[in-house]
């Protein structure tokens, strides 16, 4: 294997930008579909995967909901949730924050606690059997209206010890994040982070109101920032993570290819960014899949990749202590894996 590849295998790293229902595999799509008794759009795996080619972001989205009905009974989140843990354990990612869409489930009769306590029984599984530390994020349904997004807040107070922040995905365009200021107020009010996709396909001005407008102590993408150079001073003054997905961008037609992906430009202008895969049953690729499609069409350097796995940590979720523990592990795989 090549020398770069097996320094990538094996850097510790956290990943900060993944929807569990992303990792639907379409294996496990037709095995829980069966289980279900739930018929699929597709005959076989070869024509699901044939499917997925996405012009757009709601390309992708489509076939993403569709493929999420099969999920029906705690045993279904926890399958899910337990085949990402261990593919990416093997990865070496230490610390995982996951995003969930609640509302895609309840929405269709599936009670919020199973949805969470399937994910939730993984997780303490994964900590136990696979070393792997984790936080839930509960994203909101950007294209459903805000009272939605109130009731589905309602339903996640009684597990708050569960999650640790609120994000907003979907449709972005035309679904600006100050639609939802008041269910972000009331979500920091009741102690969570908030997070939210913002610059995916949507303009720097929806990057600037998830700032100013929800408070986000990340912003989920941010490719568009680039196109405000304000934005971008504010964003690298205030060191604000950017939770960037190149194989997303790739597949879904934000950038035209590797080679001119803004990650680049982001880290010169010293932008606090992090790769991370997003959906990677539907893109092609798990997080270090995404670090070496980056590292060989940017050419970038051992050190490089170290920054970004330590702005993984940094960028996290987990206590001053905890990040400190796991940046030392990372000095200490690169000390012994420089040359
Ligand atoms: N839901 C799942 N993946 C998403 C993405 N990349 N952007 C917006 N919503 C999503
Ligand atoms: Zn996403």
């Amino acid at each position: 294997m090549n020398a770069m590849t097996t320094f990538i295998e094996g850097l510790p790293k956290a990943e900060l930008h993944l929807h569990i229902e992303g990792t639907l595999e379409p294996g496990l799509m037709f095995e829980i579909g069966r289980r279900n008794a739930i018929d699929l759009p597709f005959a076989s795996v070869e024509g699901l995967r044939a499917a997925y080619r996405f012009r757009n972001l709601q390309d992708f989205l489509d076939i993403y909901y569709r493929g999420l009905q099969v999920l029906l009974t705690e045993r279904d989140f926890y399958d899910l949730t337990w085949a990402y843990l261990e593919k990416v354990s093997k990865q070496n990612v230490l610390h995982t924050e996951i995003f969930f869409d609640p509302q895609a489930h309840t929405g269709r009769g599936v009670p919020f606690a199973t949805v969470i306590g399937g994910i939730h029984r993984a997780l303490l599984d994964g900590r136990e059997k696979l070393g792997i530390s984790a936080k839930i994020i509960m994203c909101f349904l950007r294209h459903l209206d805000q009272d939605d997004a109130m009731e589905t807040l309602d339903q996640a107070l009684p597990y708050k010890d569960r999650i640790v922040a609120v994000g907003l995905d979907s449709t972005e365009t035309g679904h600006p994040p100050d639609k939802f200021k008041d269910v972000f107020d009331r979500a920091r009010r009741e102690g969570f982070l908030a997070v939210a996709h913002a610059g995916e396909e949507g303009p720097a001005a929806y990057v600037w109101q998830a700032v100013d407008v929800l408070h986000v102590a990340r912003v989920d993408h941010g490719n568009r920032c680039l196109d405000d150079e304000a934005l971008v001073g504010h964003l690298a003054r205030t060191r604000m993570p950017l939770t960037v997905c190149p194989l997303s961008n790739l597949k879904l037609g934000v950038v035209k290819d590797l080679k001119s992906h803004p990650l680049r430009e982001m880290m010169e202008k010293d932008l606090l960014v992090t790769v991370n895969s997003d959906d990677p049953a539907y893109f092609g690729g798990y997080v270090n899949e995404n670090y070496r499609a980056v590292q060989q069409a940017l050419g970038l350097t051992k050190g490089q990749l170290y920054g970004l796995a330590r702005n993984s940590f940094r960028a996290s979720f987990l206590g001053p202590l905890e990040k400190e523990a796991f940046i030392a592990r990372l000095d200490r795989y690169v000390a012994r894996n420089r040359a």
